[in-house]
């Protein structure tokens, strides 16, 4: 089932954030959730993952399994990068899973840094950490501003697995970066 908005408006106190908005989300493919710093890409966002409340309007579809990058790497600080990303997969002990996390660090730019905690990461390495996690578990995958930090050669690296991934299921993709949604045919949600 599409994930489908209807009519959402949030506040935060006498604030409007996001004002009658409506929108149907495709199946897969990816869309770009696209405006101004502080307009409420955040909080939509949120609100889609259930970790908010719109004031009105009904949403629809989100009933899904969700991957996650969120503003902020939420890394646990006490698990090497490997352990990281194995901590949300279903089975952490897997050897399927180590192999599979094992290549999306090599994938991202990261081989070698298995057992690097992520203090010794640098900030752009760090986020490519929460970028390889979030690919590494099925579902739904959103990112917001997964590229910040991230210099060009090493995001032309996480591109395709990005564009791949979005071949079977939708990417909801916060940017700024015109070239993302070039790069990723991606339909655009402006705020
Ligand atoms: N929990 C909150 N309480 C009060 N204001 C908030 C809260 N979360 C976000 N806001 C405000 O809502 C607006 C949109 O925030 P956000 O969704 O983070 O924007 P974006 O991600 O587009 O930069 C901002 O003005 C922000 O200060
Ligand atoms: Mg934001």
């Amino acid at each position: 089932m599409p994930i489908t908005l209807e009519n959402i408006s949030k506040n935060f106190e006498n604030k409007s954030v996001i004002k009658d908005l409506s929108y149907t989300f495709p199946e897969k493919g990816v869309v770009a959730v696209t405006g101004m710093s502080g307009v409420g890409k955040t909080t939509l966002i949120r609100i889609i993952l259930g970790l908010d409340r719109a004031d009105s309007g009904k949403i629809t579809g989100n009933n899904a399994k969700f991957s996650v990058v969120f503003q902020e790497n939420r890394l646990v600080p006490t698990l090497t990068a490997i352990e990281n990303i194995l901590f949300t997969t279903d089975e952490p002990k897997s050897k399927d899973n180590i192999i599979k996390a094992t290549e999306l660090l090599k994938a991202v730019g990261l081989k070698g840094e298995e057992n690097t905690l992520p203090k010794e990461l640098s900030g752009g390495m760090a986020r490519r950490v929460a970028i390889a996690r979030a690919l590494c578990v099925d579902g739904i995958l959103v990112l917001d501003e997964p590229f910040k930090e991230i210099d060009e050669q090493n995001r032309m690296k996480i591109i395709p697995l990005i564009k791949t991934r979005s071949e079977k299921d939708l990417v909801i993709l916060v940017t700024h970066n015109e070239n993302d949604i070039t790069d990723l045919d991606a339909m655009e949600l402006k705020l």
